[in-house]
């Protein structure tokens, strides 16, 4: 099994760039895939979550080109042009993939069927099938669970969905089906979730609006294809920018990172904490907000975190958890119960690998209570089970700044499915991070 060594580091340091946003590269190819013209993206995001979603769009009949290895070109086949795959489509490790194609397909004349690798097999999907069935469509779960079936040739309905958990992966499977149904479709979120499908689709000319927690999609005639530059991934920069507070040396810097506001809860959660976090050189790529964000060190404290941050930062609880034991005083996270469907149970595997480091932490139904230790170094050092988890295996590696003795992360080939060259970016940043095969 591969896994990573990584040794005790004191300093993080230097100015890095991150691979490209993952959620917005997926989009990217599916909305590209049927629009009418040639799509152009930059900074792309090649990693295996993506790619898995390309795959899955080349199978269903699109073209897609790549000139450059963050350059694609999809020869957008229009609404109507996709065709039935001759296999299952399997989506590997993602949920995202998974959810938003699932969405894309109810509404097409032709059957599929949607798979993926062991983690995804066990993660809930009626949370999409049930609302699309609403709306006419015909799939079939098993036990809730992939595969997922759907049946081709039904009329879709638009409807007014009032989503039960803030998901903007349910979000954009309903507004997926709702670009192929009769009348409008409108989501109602019960707190705001990340709205890159609502960008893009008023990229590619459709009409939606979003007015407070209220998304409305009129169903087009057709998309058009556009250009679009994918800025980094701000759940990438998260590991850095954790780094960065416990052990910048003068600055460490990351550039071109997407600073979406519904992303970037983790920026709002470390200050409260005490973090010395600026955000320089704003612009915009496209529709999405980027800047470089700089980071200073500071000591923490723990705080409760506030639950209406925990949709814009759901990605990030991992790495905040590693910010979380290295603070003056207790961390409480609550209202965050969707962590246990992620890629791993991410409550239960982070304090397992917590309390293997010597970090006293309680686990909640819906969260976690964490004991910071201020000084010197608090993670003993040890091995890690990262449960196949990319970002829990990321996380840990972060913790190296602070721990007694060298860490070792179990399964760790999973960190490829969003952030390809990790250890080479972590040791421009100063972290010691050997890859074991
Ligand atoms: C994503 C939405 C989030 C996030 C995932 C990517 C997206 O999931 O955890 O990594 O691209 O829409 P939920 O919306 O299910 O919380």
């Amino acid at each position: 099994m591969s896994r990573y060594l990584v040794a005790p580091a004191s300093h993080a340091a230097g100015s890095i760039t991150v691979p490209g946003d993952k959620s917005i590269s997926h989009r990217a190819l599916m909305f590209g895939g049927i629009a009418s013209g040639i799509t152009e993206v930059r900074g792309f995001l090649d990693s295996e979550d993506c790619l898995a979603t390309m795959a899955a769009m080349k199978a269903l009949g699109v073209n897609i080109e790549r000139p450059g290895q963050r350059e694609v070109r999809v020869h957008g086949v229009g609404m109507r042009g996709l065709h039935q795959s001759l296999h299952a489509l399997d989506m590997g490790n993602s949920g995202t993939a998974m959810r938003l194609m699932t969405g894309l397909l109810a509404g097409q004349a032709f059957d599929s069927e949607l798979i993926g690798d062991s983690s995804l097999m066990k993660r809930p999907m009626e949370r999409v099938a049930g609302p699309l069935r609403q709306m006419g469509a015909r799939i079939e779960t098993l036990n809730g669970k992939a595969p997922v079936r759907i049946s081709g040739g039904s009329r879709l309905k638009g409807m007014h969905y009032d989503m039960p958990m803030a998901s903007a992966q349910v979000k954009s499977a309903v507004l997926l089906g709702g670009l192929y149904a009769q009348g409008a479709t409108t989501v109602v979120e019960p707190a705001v979730t990340r709205d890159h499908t609502e960008r893009m689709l008023l990229g590619f000319g459709c009409d939606v609006s979003a007015v407070r927690g209220k998304i409305t999609l009129q169903p087009p005639t057709e998309l058009q294809a556009c250009s679009l530059d994918v800025p980094g991934d701000f759940s990438s920069s998260a590991f850095f920018i954790v780094a960065g507070c416990l052990a910048a040396r003068d600055v460490l810097t990351i550039r071109n990172v997407g600073i979406n506001p519904t992303r970037t809860g983790l920026l709002d959660i470390l200050a409260l904490m005490g973090a010395d976090l600026r955000l320089v050189n704003h612009r915009s790529a496209g529709a999405e907000p980027v800047a470089d964000i700089e980071i200073r060190r500071s000591d923490l404290r723990g705080i409760q975190v506030p639950e209406e941050l925990v949709p814009l930062s759901i990605d990030e609880f991992p790495v905040l958890f590693v910010a979380a034991a290295c603070a003056d005083g207790e961390t409480v996270v609550t209202g965050a119960e969707e962590l246990r469907v992620k890629e791993s149970d991410r409550i239960g595997v982070m304090a397992e690998g917590l309390l293997a480091m010597g970090i006293q932490c309680e686990v909640l139904k819906d969260g976690i209570r964490i004991q910071g230790k201020p000084n010197g170094p608090v993670f003993s050092g040890g091995r890690i089970d990262s449960h196949g988890d990319h970002r829990i295996a990321m996380s840990f590696a972060v913790a190296s700044l602070r721990a007694q003795a060298a860490i070792e992360i179990l399964d760790v080939d999973n960190v490829a499915t969003s952030f390809p060259g990790f250890v080479e970016t972590a040791a421009a940043a100063g972290l010691g991070v050997q890859f074991i095969k």
